[in-house]
């Protein structure tokens, strides 16, 4: 067994909050009716959902008719995409997608099925180094018959934060919608959609202390989806299944946990991030900061290393009872590349050296400090073995 066990991947997952599975608990046994039943037993659980719904609707300062209820951030993604895209070919608004190459796969697979089997038309825009995109290869890309445009909100990979409110008012300038995956920010940025000058906003709970199995998409009123889930017409038609109340119950307590004590779990995750980002600057040889030095997640540290296979990295960490991720979760054990990192310019090998970092609400300093050992001796062991088999 390793001395110390640190999870430092909070960016792949949270453990769920004691206090969200408490509220969850009732509407497993208890209160199971269907929500959409028309007896005491249904009312009770629907009164459960709509009483969620408001609480995600407060944080994101919109009306509890415009959140949809769905099964996971991915789903949410998939539906903005395809169900927007939809209507605007529907409408005969056009077939023209603008997306960008640091999208997490649910956006830019959906993107790309939609391009290669529906007729749809994409562009991707370019990025610069620190992955932020290009606010006027954005600008121009939007043109006549761009109907969604979609730009996440902060990256899961690198970290960096998207300028929302000015690509939002770019894209509706030229008519288009804008779709905003925001399942890395959610817990650690706004989420006010008036702010954000947003059309759809994606969000996932396991990635704020809430539970795996559901998320939930903004959509201002006024767009509506083509449902790609098409059934019995829950969520006003725009997603159907039977309502999942625990989950859904458990979002929105995760939602508002992380709302109501936000200004202290920034704080700390700044406090934990910028420790982990100095020492392992300092003290491990050939470590190079990925991402904005400045506007990235407060949670989020993710580096390259001269000379070392990340995958290598990570299986040592592991050893030593440190979680972390190469890239993203979806990458580990995948021998390719980061394509974030590749769209950054890093070329191959130094992005396939990539290493991520991201604090929690239970990241001690004791945690960063075992951490950073643990990769000072780690990268030069893999260093060490590396010149050995040459
Ligand atoms: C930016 C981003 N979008 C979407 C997702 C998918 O969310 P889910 O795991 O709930 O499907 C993830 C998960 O890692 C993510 O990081």
């Amino acid at each position: 067994m390793p001395a110390r066990t640190v999870y430092l991947d909070h960016s792949a997952t949270t453990p769920t909050d004691p206090r969200v599975v408490e509220a969850m608990l009732p509407y497993f046994s208890d209160v199971y009716g269907n929500p959409s039943s028309a007896h005491r037993f249904g009312r009770d659980a629907e009164n459960a959902v709509e009483t969620a719904r408001e609480t995600v609707a407060r944080i994101l300062n919109c009306q509890p008719s415009e959140i949809v209820f769905t099964s996971c951030g991915s789903e949410s993604d998939n539906l903005a995409m395809r169900g927007a895209g939809w209507t605007a070919r529907q409408q005969g608004r056009g077939l023209h997608l603008v997306t960008t190459p640091l999208e997490h796969p649910a956006v830019g697979k959906t993107v790309q099925q939609m391009a290669d089997l529906m007729g749809f038309e994409r562009t991707i825009i370019s990025v610069d180094k620190t992955g932020v995109v290009d606010v006027e290869d954005f600008a121009n890309a939007c043109r006549p018959g761009t109907t969604v445009a979609s730009v996440m909100y902060a990256n899961n990979e690198v970290g960096s934060i998207q300028p929302i409110p000015q690509l939002a008012a770019l894209a509706h300038e030229r008519g288009a919608w804008f779709h905003t995956d925001a399942v890395q920010a959610a817990g650690q940025l706004t989420l006010d959609v008036q702010k954000l000058g947003v059309d759809m906003l994606s969000l996932s709970a396991h990635k704020f202390y809430g539970p795996k199995g559901v998320g939930a998409l903004y959509v201002r009123n006024g767009i509506e989806l083509v449902p790609s889930q098409s059934g019995g017409s829950h969520e006003a038609g725009r997603r159907s299944g039977t309502h999942n109340t625990p989950l859904i119950v458990g979002l929105a307590k995760a939602l508002a946990i992380a709302y109501d004590e936000f200004d202290a779990y920034t704080t700390h995750y700044c406090q934990m991030r910028d420790s982990l980002i100095d020492g392992v600057l300092n003290r491990v040889p050939g470590s190079q900061l990925t991402g904005h030095p400045v506007n990235r997640l407060p949670s989020h540290a993710s580096f390259v290393f001269d000379g070392v296979d990340g995958n290598a990295l990570l299986m040592h960490l592991d050893l030593k009872g440190v979680a972390a991720s190469s890239a993203s979760a979806c990458k580990t054990g995948n021998p390719e590349p980061s394509g974030v990192l590749l769209a950054l310019g890093y070329d191959r090998q130094t992005a396939g050296s990539s290493l991520r970092l991201t604090v929690g609400r239970q990241t001690t300093t004791e945690d960063v400090d075992y951490a950073v050992q643990t990769l000072v001796e780690a990268v030069e062991k893999v260093r060490r073995l590396n010149r050995e088999i040459v």
